[in-house]
């Protein structure tokens, strides 16, 4: 009997009323070939599945759960909350105060609330297109702005600037208006630039970019989009979905000390509940609705319950910095024992970390700058380790090109038992 059969069960029934079983395309697993398991509870560093099974937990709902599972801090303010109401669809002082906790946390001057990571970057794109009047927009190959029409496109071929969709259903028309360059290649956006710089509105990116596996960007590479930007009268956006109040408290603007004219926010800032953000200064979000003529609105935006718990979430982390420090310390101690392992058993991988998030990517790769890079990884290896680290309890992301994210409720001993697992999955993928 499988140690997940419960879960593969469900599956089953679940294929028939949901599309591939699963709300959201990476957690079918279908990366490391086999079905999804089926989660029953969470509690600080812990998952729990419908069949019992227990494991360290390093997905961490993607981002947001950097205090871990049911922080009693955050549930019982979430508790209060709901006791007061659930959803009014109208103005709450609670929206206020979580408006001013992100500009004081922040280089932004007013922010909107949403409802997604994806509904952030999407209206801050239109928030761009209609302050400069300009319809085209930079982005990079391999970094990852949620669902909308305009940000699932990728690079095209090489003698072409504007890219090809990775969806069906987006239009030949949306398509040439996003331009695809590739992440930390100043030269290449220079180039786009030069040929029509004067049409794009803006250029959004991941400072640290989580979404191809962790790839780091470069100090020079975002001080010089900044620079181009200001030459072309370009905004720049940050997308700080993963990267803010979790790398740093500042996030990307902190990492670089540049300042985007506009920032988009999810995940973290909402405790675990369905929460987005964008920010900038009062002159360009002024021309948000209903001030100004870009239209932009949400029935359960600033919902009472995810401001609430979003920013118990923010208050947590900006009065202990020291969650930081442990998230890091936690995640370079990972780095050395998969380091000291892969030597140790000869698997070809390498780790890649950026304070508390890192990536163990598999195949002869020794330099991940770029999207390019990232795909020569070996997917086959890393699909055989994950299920070998979920066999001993460990739940690392179902997909080589994500980033493992650790919480602050992570303990020594989940460490040294995720170290001890990865060197047995190691030895058995090695033979
Ligand atoms: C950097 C980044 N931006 C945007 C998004 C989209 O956020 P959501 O899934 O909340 O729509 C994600 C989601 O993973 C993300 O990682």
């Amino acid at each position: 009997m499988s140690r997940y059969e419960k879960s593969e069960i469900i599956y089953k029934e679940a294929v028939k009323y949901i599309p591939g079983g699963v709300n959201s395309p990476v957690r079918a697993f279908q990366n490391v070939g086999m079905h999804p398991i089926m989660i029953d509870s969470a509690m600080g560093s812990r998952l729990k599945d419908i069949d019992g099974n227990e494991y360290i937990d390093y997905i961490g709902s993607w981002g947001p759960m950097i205090l871990g599972h049911r922080d009693p801090r955050i549930v019982e303010t979430m508790q209060e909350a709901m006791a007061k109401g659930i959803s009014y669809g109208l103005p709450t002082e609670i929206e206020v105060e979580m408006a001013k906790l992100i500009t004081e946390s922040y280089p932004v001057d007013m922010v909107r609330m949403v409802n997604s990571g994806t509904e952030a970057t999407m209206s801050a794109i239109r928030l761009a297109r209609g302050y400069t009047g300009r319809d085209k927009i930079l982005k990079f190959e391999g970094n990852y702005h949620g669902h909308s029409d305009s940000l699932l496109v990728k690079s095209g071929s090489g003698t072409i600037t504007h890219g090809v969709a990775t969806s069906l259903g987006v239009t030949e028309k949306i398509i040439q208006d996003t331009l695809v360059a590739r992440y930390n290649d100043l030269e290449d956006v220079k180039r786009i630039f030069e040929d029509c710089g004067r049409k794009i509105a803006c250029i959004i990116l991941e400072p640290i970019a989580a979404n191809m596996g962790l790839v780091a960007g470069e100090e020079d590479f975002i001080r010089g989009l900044r620079d181009i930007c200001n030459e072309y009268g370009t905004l720049l956006i940050f997308d700080e979905v993963i990267s803010g109040f979790r790398i740093k408290f500042g996030g990307g603007a902190e990492i670089f000390k540049v300042k985007p004219d506009l920032a988009c926010f999810g995940k973290i800032i909402g405790g675990g509940f369905p929460v987005g953000a964008y920010g900038g200064s009062k002159g360009i979000m002024e021309l948000v609705s209903p001030l100004g003529g870009v239209y932009q609105a949400g029935t359960l935006s600033g919902n009472p319950l995810a401001m609430s718990t979003g920013i118990k979430n923010i208050e947590i982390l900006r009065d202990n910095p020291n969650i930081y420090e442990h998230i890091t310390k936690s995640a370079k101690k990972l780095e050395e024992g998969f380091v000291a392992n892969i030597q140790a058993t000869g698997v070809k991988a390498m780790v890649v970390r950026y304070e508390g998030l890192l990536t163990l990517f598999f195949g002869e790769g020794k330099d991940y700058r770029n999207y390019d890079d990232v795909q020569k990884a070996d997917t086959a290896m890393y699909a055989k380790y994950f299920r070998q680290m979920l066999d001993r309890g460990i739940m690392c992301p179902p997909s080589q090109f994500e980033a493992i994210f650790i919480s602050s409720a992570h303990t020594d001993e989940d460490i040294e038992k995720t170290i001890r697992a990865n060197k047995e999955a190691l030895q058995v993928i090695s033979q």
